[in-house]
């Protein structure tokens, strides 16, 4: 990232290790063994995503925390609070919703299914796209009526309609797990990927096509793949150079497999 341009990057989109939530290949440089996974200098990241953001770009942090002992560590809000520090809007808390399906927890709390997806921009967002897929239960169109005024007088008035689809809350539920998250089996190699469609919606949402979109942690390349599918230009950065070759393998046969029919249906 240092090497970046002031303003260079559109769109971020990222996930980075939590706390000791995950168990990394931790055989290459930067591994921290104490933890079997990786310690990363969040605070600089941070910092140098700020500078690396185009003013209306965004970052969408995905992460959730630990709980050691009962007590929850709260690193994720801890870094929100420091982006924020760093100059950045927090823009929207986002739940990255997954049903029950061998998550993280123990038996003492409510089953944990969810992680955060903190969007932050530089300014206000240069591109909003928000998506409609959730049902309008009052569909209706448009129709004639009145409203009667102080005076007595009817005034005509043009309601407007609801759509059949409106745009869905900022909880996105996804299923996870082999089959789900990707049908690239290459991409289970690697212990904590996010789904396709995930990084899909968060492209769809802040991005236009010809846009530079940044992984910082890219891990197998679901945000690449899928930036390749979606027209954008994309830049990742991987400490682990096993996950660099899953990525490559994964992203070749991405452009292979598909085209821009098949992704709407993601
Ligand atoms: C949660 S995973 C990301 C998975 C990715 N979103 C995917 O779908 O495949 C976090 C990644 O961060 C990488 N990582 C950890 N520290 C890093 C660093 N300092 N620089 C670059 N990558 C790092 C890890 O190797 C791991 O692959």
């Amino acid at each position: 990232m240092s090497k970046m341009f002031d303003g260079y990057i559109d769109l971020t989109i990222t996930s980075p290790p939590y706390d000791e939530l995950r168990s990394y290949d931790n055989q290459v440089m930067g591994a921290n063994p104490k933890f079997n996974g990786y310690t990363f200098p969040f605070e600089k990241i941070a910092k140098e995503l700020y500078r690396v953001t185009k003013r209306g770009g965004v970052v969408v942090w995905i992460v959730g925390d630990s709980c050691v002992k009962g007590n929850e560590t709260g690193n994720s809000f801890r870094q929100a609070l420091f982006f924020k520090q760093c100059g950045f809007n927090l823009f929207d808390t986002m739940i990255y919703s997954k049903p029950p399906r061998g998550a993280v927890g123990n038996n003492k709390t409510y089953w944990q299914s969810f992680e955060y997806m903190f969007v932050f921009s530089k300014g206000s967002p240069k591109t909003i796209n928000l998506i409609k897929d959730r049902e309008n239960k009052d569909a209706r169109n448009g129709d004639n009526g009145t409203k009667r005024l102080k005076n007595g007088e009817l005034l005509k008035l043009k309601r407007g309609g609801y759509g059949a689809l409106g745009r869905r809350t900022n909880i996105w539920e996804y299923n996870i797990g082999k089959g789900h998250s990707t049908s690239d089996k290459i991409a289970h190699d690697h212990p904590a990927i996010f789904p396709e469609k995930l990084a899909k919606d968060h492209i769809y949402t802040w991005s236009k096509v010809g846009d530079l979109v940044y992984d910082p942690m890219m891990g197998s390349g679901t945000v690449a793949k899928m930036c390749i599918l979606t027209e954008r230009d994309y830049i990742g950065s991987e400490i682990n150079k096993n996950y660099c070759d899953i990525a490559e393998k994964r992203i070749s046969q991405g452009v292979l497999q598909y085209d821009r029919n098949e992704i709407e249906t993601l």
